[in-house]
């Protein structure tokens, strides 16, 4: 039987999306490894959420830059990953940008999950935005990384509707539901081998 394609999950805050993706893998759904989760915040709860399944947990220190790794600790991510066989970069809720070292080490094998409709609401907060913004419809996108913030090849896309009485924090919960549906099923397609990126457009067999 082929080897199952090794993920490596990033993160920096409570790890829902690896839950979901955990869950999903010990459900026999995606025939996926996770062969780490690897977090530029020490204390983040997603490398604890890791340990409690036996999974290798590692923090890579991100250097003095805010939105981005600096240029050593970007070198570290990628050997840390491609020492583990990763041979997909899976974002859930990581907070720096990758530059072009570990995209090119990868490419279209980063995928990351947005919560709103790309292209509206790229950033921070993006339900709060939507919010912010009045639109009656939000959601949450699964998107391959490219240069550029939130800008690569979308895969996939749930919609969520915005409710006349919620607040950022109900509206985030909807999304997040979403969000803990569609990502293990876009890994599920990815391992099976059926999505190819063809310019800005995604096909799915
Ligand atoms: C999610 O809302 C995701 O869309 C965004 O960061 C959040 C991560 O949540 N990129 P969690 O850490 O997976 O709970």
């Amino acid at each position: 039987m082929a080897e199952k394609l090794r993920i490596g999950v990033l993160g920096s805050g409570k790890g829902s999306n690896l839950q979901s993706i955990i869950d999903n893998v010990a459900a026999g759904k995606i025939p996926v490894k996770i062969a780490c989760v690897v977090s530029d915040v020490e204390e983040a709860y997603i490398l604890e959420r890791a340990r409690k399944h036996g999974i290798e947990a590692i923090y890579i220190p991100p250097g003095k830059h805010k939105t981005k790794l600096d240029a050593e600790s970007e070198a570290q991510y990628v050997k840390c990953l491609k020492d583990r066989g990763v041979g997909l970069g899976v974002l859930a809720g990581f907070m720096r940008m990758l530059k072009e070292p570990f995209i090119e080490a990868f490419p279209n094998r980063i995928i990351n999950i947005h919560p709103s409709l790309l292209p509206a609401f790229r950033g921070l907060e993006a339900w709060k935005q939507a919010l912010d913004y009045g639109v009656r419809y939000t959601g949450c996108t699964v998107h391959f990384i490219e240069m550029g913030m939130d800008t690569g090849p979308i895969i996939m896309q749930a919609v969520v509707e915005v409710k006349d009485d919620d607040t950022p924090e109900t509206l985030h919960q909807r999304i997040q539901v979403q969000e803990h549906r569609i990502y293990p099923e876009v890994i599920r397609l990815i391992a099976e081998g059926r999505v190819a990126v063809k310019g800005r457009k995604v096909i799915v067999r």
